[in-house]
């Protein structure tokens, strides 16, 4: 298959860029490299620098490259800024997702695989979470995603668009390649890694919620399973599968969340990092983040029912331990991450 893949340059699109190089797939990456890095797109990929909210220049795209399906990995994605800035974000990830729909329909492309999260229950009312679960996001990133989503499932009722929903956990851990390099970085792992690495110290945003040691819990997924769930993913988005509709008419999503269903609470996630890097990583204690729920863990059976994946990297000193071998293997990153 030809798969345009937004946001390729990104951590996780990269590392889903090489696995479906990997499965004999061909790879067009769109990405404005806004938070992506050039070096981390796979030499056998081809790399268009550009947006997806050009729906003209996305129509060209499609046509040029004779594209098949849409991995639509793109987005912006900080929970914070969302909140102090939320125009930016229902405008690129909302106002630019329906321009990405719309050269898609324009040029007659109707399968995408959509990277969405955890962020779209909001609140969860039980743990682990099912797909069925009220979506009531608390942040706007959440709310923008929820808004694709929709639009995607009434792309598919009046036009036929064959999709699958993926609701990502935390993702973590690298491939031998790429690796998780944001700025700024507001996740979880590769901050503790980076204290590890200045010896400086690391603040935990709370440690009095309702868990066993009083700091928030989440469920951790390897990138690397990830991008093999996207393989899968878009190989049922084929008109003649079942699992994303009839071949014909009215399509609905096939929503899956992935994570591993367990989860691991902050310390115990310093603690697994201290074991790898073999030294200690000293702990402040901050103040709680507006809107963090104390436990995120996946209900992920029907990602292993329906797609029939299963996660191969099981540990979270192996999550971590990969994410670790990265970034000693790449102590500056990507070198030039514009040029
Ligand atoms: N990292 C996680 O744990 C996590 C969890 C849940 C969901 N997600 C979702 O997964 C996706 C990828 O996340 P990530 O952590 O790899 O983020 P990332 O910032 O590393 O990657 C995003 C990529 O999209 C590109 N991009 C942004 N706006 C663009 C535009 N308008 N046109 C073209 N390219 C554009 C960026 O340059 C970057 O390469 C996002 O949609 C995010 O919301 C991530």
């Amino acid at each position: 298959m030809r798969i345009l893949i937004t946001g390729g340059a990104g951590y996780i699109g990269s590392v889903s860029v090489e696995a479906f190089v990997q499965a004999g797939h061909d790879a067009i990456v769109l990405d404005d490299l806004s938070t992506g890095h050039r070096g981390a797109v796979p030499e056998k990929a081809t790399l268009e620098i550009g947006s997806y909210g050009e729906t003209d220049a996305v129509v060209g795209l499609l046509r040029k490259h004779r594209i098949d399906a849409v991995l639509h990995c793109a987005a912006k994605s900080i929970v914070g800024e969302s909140m102090t800035d939320p125009a930016k974000y229902f405008r690129e990830n909302v106002v630019g997702g329906i321009a990405l729909l719309e050269a898609m329909r324009t040029a007659g492309v109707k399968r995408i695989v959509f990277s969405s999260t955890a962020a779209t229950y909001g609140m969860p009312e039980r743990t682990p979470i099912a797909e069925s679960d009220p979506v009531r996001p608390i942040n706007a990133y959440g709310e923008t995603k929820r808004d694709v989503e929709g639009a995607i499932a009434w792309y598919g009722h009046g036009y036929g668009f064959r999709s699958v929903v993926l609701r990502y956990f935390n993702a973590a851990g690298a491939s031998a390649r790429n690796g998780e390099l944001h700025s700024p970085e507001t996740h979880l792992i590769p901050n503790v890694l980076a204290a590890a690495e200045e010896r400086r110290e690391l603040t935990l945003f709370g440690d009095d919620y309702p868990t066993p040691d009083g700091t928030c819990v989440r469920d951790y997924i390897h990138v690397e399973d990830l991008a093999a769930a996207h393989v899968l993913a878009l190989l049922a988005t084929d008109p003649a599968d079942p699992r994303t509709g009839p071949p014909a008419g009215p399509c609905q999503p096939l929503i899956c969340n992935l994570g591993s269903g367990t989860g691991f609470s902050n310390r115990q996630v310093v603690a697994a990092a201290e074991a790898v890097v073999g030294r200690g990583i000293a702990v402040r204690i901050g103040p709680r983040r507006a809107g963090d729920p104390p436990v995120l863990v996946a209900g992920a059976d029907r990602a292993t029912e329906v797609l029939r994946w299963r996660p191969r990297h099981g540990t979270i000193e192996e999550i971590i331990g990969s994410a670790w071998a990265w970034r000693r293997a790449n102590p500056n990153g990507y070198a030039d991450p514009r040029a």
